[in-house]
């Protein structure tokens, strides 16, 4: 497709302000557990209601996939939503194709759920970037399962065509630190008659194991040398429920970068998900920074643990490496790091991040050219990613985020470090998880 000038866009730069204010931030809500949230819902039998869900574009495609299966989903008030179902097993064939929009969490996770739907007939749709997403990570092993499922290039891109079976347990092996694939293989698990597991590299985060044992569920999580293994055993009818959901700490992280790097003030980031499987850039900035405080919130309201953040900017950032086997409990948040890197008084290097090139777009080079239109330094090498440090002026760039919300958010918090314009290209595809990120933005300065 080519970029037209009605390309929505954004200009950003530094505040016009001298002195950075104290701003709280309440920051979007977290996008794999209301993903997670609306599933179960919509697998129970009976009324779910969610507080505070994120209503970003990729939890809306969750929600209008399961209401094409035949799932009441409905605003309960302005802060929660009431999902109403009969259970799996009264999910009907749609009328028309399931469009999982930009979400690969929908489109990979719903393949698990409704491979395993015997009598079901479904077509999975996606836009243009994740019609580019490799699906057979999760179709190959759901067939291993006995699942039907076609599509172009045997099956790794949308459209896939899914037939519903009953499908037989398996332990599975995966090559990738992936809670997709993982999350994928353990919902079809759940329909099986015995014990599915999982074995892959350790780190992934871990919603979809966690909400299955808050639900009774028979599974089983372990840890060793490296490697992670799940077990389940099915089957397993998820019961109805409630779910509050905290901050997402993958857009906290844009703040918590700016927050760092404004010449003083404090910014303090509540309600934000606690989960060590999602906070491996919080390790990375503590290794940066001192200026970073973490204060545990007893609130017990939430699906999981949350906690403040509190950031005082002004402070020198020092440079850190990114191992490859924590890229896991970072893997959405190394464009801001990147951004972050750029400022540090000496070299960065981030290594593994192969997976990096199969998200809503090559990351590691669209993060690695936004890097190189501020002005710094930086080199792609292989999976890893050399960012020299000691960027003191952000030249004016233009920077098209290709509808990557990650990078749009990214380039904006490097705008905010340049003295003159820059602008932002597809800006708004933001509102894949962050819909009110600008104006979060603007109220820090
Ligand atoms: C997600 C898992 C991650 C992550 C994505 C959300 C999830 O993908 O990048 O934004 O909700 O399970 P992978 O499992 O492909 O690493």
């Amino acid at each position: 497709m080519t970029k037209s000038n009605v390309t929505p866009k954004r200009s950003i730069q530094a505040s016009p302000s001298a002195l950075p204010n104290d701003a709280t931030v309440l920051c979007g809500r977290d996008k794999s557990l209301t993903h997670r949230a609306v599933m179960f819902a919509a697998l129970a039998r009976g009324e779910t209601i969610i507080r505070e869900p994120l209503l970003g574009a990729d939890c809306l495609s969750t929600m209008s996939c399961f209401r094409a299966l035949g799932i009441q989903i409905e605003a309960l008030d302005a802060r929660s939503i009431r999902v109403r179902s009969e259970g799996f097993s009264a999910f009907k064939t749609p009328a028309v194709d399931l469009d999982c929009g930009n979400s690969g969490t929908t489109a990979r996770l719903i393949s698990g759920i409704l491979a395993a739907q015997p009598g079901l007939k479904v077509r999975l749709t996606g836009d243009a970037s994740l019609s580019s997403r490799p699906m057979r990570r999760v179709v190959d092993p759901l067939r291993r399962m006995g699942a039907r499922i076609e599509g172009p290039e045997q099956g790794n891109f949308l459209p896939l065509t899914i037939q519903g079976q009953t499908l037989q347990p398996l332990a599975h092996e995966v090559d990738k630190a992936s809670a997709q694939v993982k999350s994928a293989l353990l919902l079809a698990g759940l329909f099986c008659e015995g014990e599915t597991s999982v074995r892959l590299p350790a780190g992934s985060r871990d919603h979809t194991e966690r909400m299955l044992q808050r639900m009774g569920a028979n599974l089983v999580s372990e840890i060793h040398d490296g490697m992670e293994q799940v077990r389940v055993r099915g089957p397993f009818a998820p019961p109805p429920g409630r779910y509050m959901i905290p901050v997402d700490p993958s857009s906290a992280a844009f703040f918590c970068v700016l927050g760092l790097l404004r010449k003083g003030g404090t910014v303090r980031l509540p309600e934000v998900l606690d989960n060590p499987t999602r906070t491996g850039f919080l390790r990375v900035l503590q290794r940066m920074s001192s200026a970073l405080v973490l204060t545990p919130d007893p609130d017990q309201r939430f699906v999981e643990p949350v906690m403040q953040i509190t950031l005082e900017g002004g402070a020198a950032l020092r440079p850190t490496d990114i191992e490859a086997a924590e890229v896991p409990t970072l893997v959405d948040e190394i464009p801001v790091l990147a951004v972050a890197a750029a400022f540090a008084e000496g070299p960065s290097t981030f290594h593994g991040l192969e997976e990096l090139r199969v998200k809503e777009s090559d990351r590691l080079s669209k993060t690695a050219e936004l890097l190189r239109l501020a002005g710094a330094e930086v080199s792609v090498q292989g999976d890893s990613l050399r960012i020299a440090g000691r960027l003191k002026e952000v030249q004016a760039f233009t920077y098209d985020a290709v509808g990557d919300h990650r990078l749009a958010m990214a380039a904006a918090i490097m705008a905010r470090r340049s003295k003159k314009p820059c602008c932002i290209l597809d800006s708004e595809c933001v509102g894949v998880s962050f819909p009110d990120f600008y104006e979060m933005l603007d109220s820090i300065v």
